[in-house]
């Protein structure tokens, strides 16, 4: 493991006063990581610096041809104020995947994991206390060259942000609406709909727009092929209850696996439930919800936690699913998954990281 250096800021920020007004993603600590990598060197320079802005060329590839990856983890505070982490080696994993199909080196994981660590161990004071708040960590991977040809990068450059957060949705744990989008598709089998790289997510945000002017909080993608299929919703796995049975779509390629979606496929089973991934038709979807055999919808994320969904519109139809309330199933999961985040129960699954 290469060696870490550390500059700390002569200059700290206030932090937040008020815990309860967050949000999500618009403060960021006093310090971040860097580490460089060029092309038959690898990754080199590891160092903690005073959070900051980079000066990048503007031939640099990633304005160009958007090789840009990302993760997102986060550090939640214990009762007793010590401070863990949640899987943070399944994220840089699976960033090493990311990076496999946009043609972009694979991390050194080792390195990157002890400089996440010792980057919120240095902005451990910005590790919010009030229940629901946590530090959302995002590591990210850029191509820097300054090269117009169409071909992959030889530098580039690794960070990690943190920024203090509350809830993704500003419905906190209160269910939100949905828009099943059928016009545009997020990804198709053979893309990168199962990486996290920055273009899939500048690919939604059109449809995003249009359903937040309809009052939707999300949208639901189907598949890229037929629009008949249940994929994810860009910032969260989908999941549907029929009483104490979850059904998910399966891992397809165009579907992000996502981490948390893996923890409460887990905690469901070892909580009773039993769960199915499949191929779930939208269609299908709204007739097990007008028949009322569909209970509860949920989507899973680090981000979005685990968030109820009252209501799905798909094609002018809109059907409100558990009567907008969040069900039993979704409550559980969402007490079991925190309580292990936040130290209240047991981790009987080795994910947590403590500090
Ligand atoms: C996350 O849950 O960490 C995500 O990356 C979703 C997001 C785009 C906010």
């Amino acid at each position: 493991m290469k060696e870490i250096t550390v500059e700390k800021t002569l200059a700290p920020k206030a932090r937040p006063q008020d815990e309860s007004k967050l949000g999500f993603g618009s403060i960021f600590t006093d310090h971040m990581f860097l580490m460089d990598y060029f092309k038959g060197e690898g990754w080199v320079n590891p160092r903690i610096v005073p959070y900051g802005s980079f000066t990048l060329d503007p031939s640099a590839m990633v304005f160009h041809y958007g090789q840009a990856i990302f993760e997102g983890t986060k550090c939640y505070r214990r009762a007793d104020g010590g401070l863990q982490l949640f899987r943070p080696q399944d994220n840089l994993a699976r960033m090493t995947r990311s990076a496999a199909r946009m043609c972009m080196p694979a991390l050194d994981e080792q390195t990157a994991l002890e400089g996440l660590k010792k980057l919120v161990e240095i902005d451990a004071d910005w590790v919010p206390h009030q229940p629901g708040t946590s530090l959302y960590i995002r590591p990210t991977m850029i191509a820097l060259d300054p090269q117009l040809g169409v071909h992959a990068a030889r530098h580039y450059l690794f960070f990690i942000i943190c920024s203090p957060v509350g809830s993704y949705y500003k419905e906190g744990l209160k269910p939100v609406g949905i828009y099943v989008e059928d016009e545009y598709v997020r990804a198709v089998r053979g893309g990168t709909g199962f990486t996290k790289c920055a273009g899939n997510y500048a690919a939604s945000i059109l449809a995003g727009d249009i359903a937040e002017k309809k009052g939707y909080s999300q949208v639901l993608w189907l598949d890229g092929v037929e629009q008949k299929y249940v994929e994810e919703v860009g910032s969260m796995n989908m999941m549907f209850a029929y009483g104490s049975h979850i059904v998910t779509p399966m891992l397809n390629g165009s579907i992000l696996p996502g981490i948390t979606r893996d923890s409460i496929l887990t905690l469901a089973q070892q909580l009773g439930y039993t769960v199915e991934e499949k191929r779930l038709a939208i269609a299908d979807i709204f007739e097990d919800i007008r028949a009322g055999r569909l209970t509860e919808a949920f989507g899973t994320g680090t981000a979005a936690v685990i968030s109820p969904v009252g209501e799905l519109c798909w094609k002018d139809e809109k059907l409100v699913i558990g009567g907008g309330q969040i069900g039993p199933v979704a409550q559980k999961l969402y007490d079991t998954l925190t309580g292990i985040q936040y130290g209240r129960i047991p981790d009987e699954n080795g994910w947590i990281m403590k500090l």
